[in-house]
């Protein structure tokens, strides 16, 4: 054995290898294999009730884009470079028909047209049909604003889940854009850490006992403890894992959560409350090293606001309180900016980790090669997903 085989036989930290991150799942910009996977699904971007006149920064799948609401209702979504002389859309006013750049004052609709040039003979009436300033197709649902930034010829059919149809009169959906389903807080709106570090752990149930139950103390409730046997398997729309407990003699029950392409997450009521799941989560990719949750549910009218799973909102906390109670948080930013998959071992408990990851690899390989991704679809007759993750207690349960 020589010096080197010596060195890494025992563990030394000197004259590790070289890290490195799988790139074709991490890395979302224009063009990269994981990015124009990505791009041919819509993508939530803002709240709603957020977007009004006044224009706001956004940014996702590594692109900055400008976001309004145009005194008709309509939301756009444009190219921030003004296709004049390239100032940027974020200091324009927005009226009736559309977005007016500050500095010349040509003026754009929700879709890009130019409408109007002030400085121009005719306002540009001969030339400005010719100006384009790029821009991307937005719908609303469920509260939130959905963007599609892919080819417009393969723009599918807006997702819409059974879960979130038919309200009765005592219901109301809501939408929220913060960090809260990352161990985070509604202060907090982007996390910085690489979308799949969130997106994955969704596959990941055996960290519940550890890190939400014993670790840092009871996160959720004191049954997460129990460590479940597992199955995941494929749906028709990603994954899923089966979590079953025996919680007591005669009581037991499945928990079943889904990753659903690209990055659609289920998680049922974190108390065990019996049911099917009735809030969505998206880990919308800001960018390589940055993601955004929304989360959209349909809840009581006289809701109250979700039950805190940690003693004091993230931003709030101590490092020193962060370091004795972590969270989502802290596990999943703690795996860095991107996380090095040259440095992992995983094992039998990240069987749903592996199937993820070859899974998504399959459907990123589907798109290089023309094809459509899982969850896409192009009939409207199809846009209803049905929703089958939940807490689920077995009522013929039997003392073993
Ligand atoms: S740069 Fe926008 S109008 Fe001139
Ligand atoms: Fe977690």
């Amino acid at each position: 054995m020589d010096q080197a085989e010596k060195r890494i036989s025992e563990g030394s930290a000197y004259g590790r290898g070289p890290q490195h991150w799988d790139r074709e799942i991490t890395e979302v910009g224009p063009g990269t294999p994981c990015g124009e996977f990505m791009r041919r699904y819509w993508h939530p971007v803002a709240v709603s009730e957020i977007v009004v006149s006044r224009p706001q920064n956004v940014r996702i799948l590594g692109e900055d884009l400008i976001l309004f609401r145009d005194g008709k209702g309509r939301v756009g979504l444009l190219y921030p470079r003004c296709a004049h002389r390239g100032t940027t859309l974020y200091y324009g006013k927005v009226d009736e028909a559309g977005i007016r750049c500050c500095y010349h004052g040509w003026q754009f609709d929700v879709q890009g047209k130019c409408i109007d040039m002030p400085c121009e003979p005719d306002n540009g009436a001969r030339v400005r049909e010719k100006i384009r300033q790029p821009w991307y197709p937005v719908e609303e649902l469920y509260g939130l604003v959905w963007a599609y930034m892919g080819p417009p010829e393969k723009k599918p059919v807006l997702p819409r889940w059974d879960v979130f149809e038919n309200l009765g009169p005592n219901e109301k959906m809501v939408a929220t854009g913060s960090s809260t389903g990352a161990g985070g807080d509604d202060t907090v709106e982007i996390v910085p850490c690489n979308w799949l570090q969130d997106w994955e752990n969704i596959m990941d149930p055996f960290h519940i006992p550890i890190l939400h139950t014993s670790f840092s103390g009871v996160q959720f409730v004191p049954e997460m403890g129990i460590m479940p046997d597992v199955t995941w398997d494929h749906t028709e729309l990603g994954m899923r894992y089966i979590a079953h407990r025996k919680i007591e003699e005669g009581r037991e029950m499945d928990r079943v959560t889904l990753a659903l392409f690209p990055h659609v997450r289920i998680v049922p009521d974190v108390r065990l409350i019996e049911g099917t799941a009735q809030r969505i989560g998206w880990v919308v990719p800001v960018d390589d090293t940055h993601f955004r949750l929304f989360h959209a549910a349909r809840v009581p009218l006289d809701w109250k606001g979700r039950v805190p799973t940690r003693e004091k909102p993230w931003s709030e906390m101590s490092e020193q309180e962060r370091q004795d109670k972590p969270g989502d948080w802290e596990a999943q930013v703690g795996q860095g900016p991107i996380s090095f998959h040259s440095e992992e071992h995983l094992a039998s408990s990240d069987k749903g980790v592996a199937m993820l990851r070859r899974l998504m690899k399959k459907q990123i390989q589907i798109v290089r090669e023309g094809g459509d991704p899982m969850g896409v679809t192009f009939d409207p007759a199809k846009a209803v997903n049905k929703v089958e993750a939940g807490n689920f207690y077995r009522s013929d349960a039997v003392t073993a």
